[in-house]
């Protein structure tokens, strides 16, 4: 059975170079034998603590995204050497309320593009930390820093450079057979 994975794109800018970089993995992933489909967040309020008692629906929707997929690719900018706020806030609502947290469990795997040489490393190490006090199992290795150099991964996710697009389906079918462990 093809394995359902969810991704999360963590801009929501309209020129996003991580949007592109998940249009190049939706493209992917079939050779890595998965099929990708996107749980959007930009539509999410920001979480308080005054939605434990009523969840919003849109908050709701996205919680059931997430159960409804084996696990989650989440593909994320670098803001500051960190995550941006909107994914931070995506990871909030998920959390919770309290003992409904939706990443308990459920396997991760994370990847992310910049502008800067280190490709979101630091954001990513942020976000790893995040995910492990959700208790989300995260693919560890390969870990994937994609420079973004122009032309690179065109707005449609055609990925131009062979060794990228090489580079890109293993660490996808990491991700697969690491989702495949987890999911089981
Ligand atoms: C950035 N950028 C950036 N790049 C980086 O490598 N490390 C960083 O800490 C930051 N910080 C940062 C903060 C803010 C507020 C912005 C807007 C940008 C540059 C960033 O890599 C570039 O804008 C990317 O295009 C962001 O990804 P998306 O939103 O296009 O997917």
């Amino acid at each position: 059975m093809t394995l359902r994975v969810g991704y999360i794109v963590g801009s929501i800018s309209s020129t996003s170079i991580n949007r592109a970089l998940a249009r190049a993995l939706e493209r992917l992933a079939p050779a890595a034998g998965i099929e990708l489909v996107e749980i959007p967040i930009a539509g999410l309020p920001f979480y308080t603590s005054d939605f434990d008692a009523d969840y919003p629906a849109e908050a709701v929707a996205f919680k059931q995204a997430i159960a409804d997929v084996d696990g989650v690719v989440i593909v994320t900018p670098e803001y500051n050497r960190s995550v941006p706020g909107v994914l931070k806030n995506a990871l909030d609502v998920a959390s919770r309320p309290w003992g409904q947290n939706s990443f308990a469990g459920k396997p991760t795997a994370v990847i992310g593009t910049s502008v800067g040489q280190i490709g979101t490393a630091v954001a990513q190490q942020h976000l790893r930390s995040i995910l492990s006090f959700l208790a989300s199992p995260e693919l560890s290795q390969p870990e994937a820093y994609i420079w973004s150099k122009p032309g690179l991964i065109t707005a449609e996710g055609e990925v131009t450079d062979e060794a990228t697009a090489q580079f890109l389906t293993d660490w996808l079918t990491a991700a697969a057979a690491h989702i495949q462990r987890y999911s089981a």
